[in-house]
């Protein structure tokens, strides 16, 4: 068989076999295949898209490239290990919220999350936020953290699903990123091989994701839910709203507080409509965990038993132990909200400005843009350009106000907190142009106030 012979096969939109696909993934992994080849198909594929069983064949054989993660250690009877996994925004603490509380509601959960990338935060980068947190143990030991504590965070694997690896940062430089179908099967490849029963996504959509508008989102999570369906994985998808930073806080450290604040919640904060947004997703998604693994039926039930489980302090009694159980420091605090002495992670905050922004004009927030926040994140040091750029994590910006809130000119909208001027003057630039105020009349701002962040459900 011959590469080239493959490339013009997709040039001309022919189905292409599996033999041929497993070839191309095979070849590439082991460096038989040279980049300007491999690139060559991946652009006929952006051009062409792949048919169902071309993108069966694309995920298996890349799933299948390296070692599976092996977790029948910890399979109870009558309990499936479910997997989580967003495909990126701005502000997206939602894993850090919704593991705690379902691993203090009995939900085992072996996470591996990525770094952020461009606009997009990662997981990882927010937990390198505290002091100590070590995101790279090793496998073994994070299987023996869930026997312990129900719940580890680490980082991908580098040894899961090798082939992904290399074709996402061949794609990364080669305009070949933005494709459902490469997309869905990146995704998917590493999901598979990651030893899990059930697999639920948060698919994202709005200028902060991937999927700017919601008939690509639903075509991304359908892909996804149909390939994990046939490799025999349960596979279901939450598509929700992105058009704005999630919750209060984009950055790292600020980011980790806002989690914080969140677990530390009591029934009257938790009530109330600070951050509906990220409330309305951490609930959505933690009671689907609860209920693909197997411990409620009953999303209603399982919504209130999450409501119990982070007023009665036990998501964040498990937070904290899933940090130091990953080394990560913490100290003893008298915490007047919740009128005691806990412990909580030090986080690196050590910061030089803090600048409040202000409203220009009077009406109603009607877009607060989500690249563009990411894109500033990016300018003061919050994100990366480039894979190995170093990022500061103490950086970022708080919310004050949020999409259909009424302002007053000169009202503070956010807060951005910074360690370098110039860097800063550039960010400013992207906050003026993501933050849209416009003279609305207040049944609008009200009718913004209460939309959904949960957009659809695919199963
Ligand atoms: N995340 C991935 O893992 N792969 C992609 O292609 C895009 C987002």
């Amino acid at each position: 068989m011959r590469m080239y012979d493959v490339i013009e096969k997709k040039r001309y939109n022919r189905e292409l076999t599996k033999e041929e696909i497993e070839f191309f993934v095979k070849g590439y992994s082991n460096g038989e295949i040279p980049d300007y080849q491999a690139s060559a198909l991946l652009m006929a594929i952006c051009i062409n898209g792949l048919t169902r069983e071309e993108l069966v064949h694309l995920t298996f054989a890349m799933s299948n490239s390296s070692g599976r993660l092996d977790l029948s250690e910890l399979k109870v009877p009558g309990k499936y290990i479910v997997d989580k996994h967003s495909t990126g925004g701005v502000g997206d603490k939602v894993t850090l919220i919704v593991l705690p509380i379902v691993a203090a509601l009995g939900v085992d959960v072996c996470k591996m999350s990525g770094r952020g990338l461009g606009y997009t935060g990662g997981t990882a980068d927010k937990l390198e936020a505290i002091e100590g947190y070590d995101i790279n143990i090793p496998l073994e030991d994070a299987i023996e953290q869930v026997k312990k504590i129900g719940v580890c965070l680490i980082s991908q694997s580098s040894d899961i699903a090798i082939a992904d690896k290399k074709i996402y940062a061949l794609r990364d430089t080669t305009a070949t990123v933005e494709s459902i179908d490469l997309i869905a099967s990146s995704i998917m490849s590493k999901k598979l091989a990651s030893g899990v029963d059930k697999i639920l996504l948060d698919v994202t959509v709005g200028s902060g994701a991937f999927m700017k508008n919601l008939e690509d989102a639903r075509k991304l999570a359908r892909t996804m839910v149909d390939i994990g369906n046939l490799a025999g994985v349960e596979t279901k998808a939450i598509i929700t709203s992105m058009s704005e930073p999630l919750g209060r806080t984009v950055g790292n450290a600020v980011e980790i507080k806002e989690v914080i604040e969140f677990l530390l919640s009591n029934e009257e904060t938790l009530y109330s409509n600070k951050s509906k947004d990220l409330k309305e997703v951490v609930f959505e998604i933690a009671a689907y965990m609860i209920k693909m693994s197997g411990l409620g039926d009953d999303m209603e039930q399982n919504k209130k038993d999450i409501f119990r489980c982070i007023v009665s302090g036990q998501a964040y009694k498990k937070f904290i132990e899933l940090v130091m159980a990953q080394n990560g420091q913490v100290y003893d605090v008298y915490m007047d909200w919740v009128g005691k002495e806990l412990p909580m992670p030090v986080i690196k905050d050590t910061a030089n400005y803090l600048k409040e922004i202000h409203a220009q004009n009077t009406g109603v927030i009607v877009a607060i843009d989500s690249k563009k926040i990411g894109e500033a994140l990016v300018c003061i040091g919050g994100g990366r350009i480039k894979k190995d750029d170093e990022i500061d994590y103490a950086v970022g910006f708080d919310f004050v106000k949020k999409t259909g809130d009424v302002v007053q000119a000169g009202e503070t909208i956010l807060k951005a907190i910074y360690n370098d001027k110039d860097k800063f003057e550039e960010a400013f630039g992207y906050i003026e142009d993501a933050i849209v105020i416009e003279n609305r009349l207040p049944e609008v701002a009200d009718e913004m106030k209460h939309q959904s962040h949960i957009l659809d459900i695919v199963e």
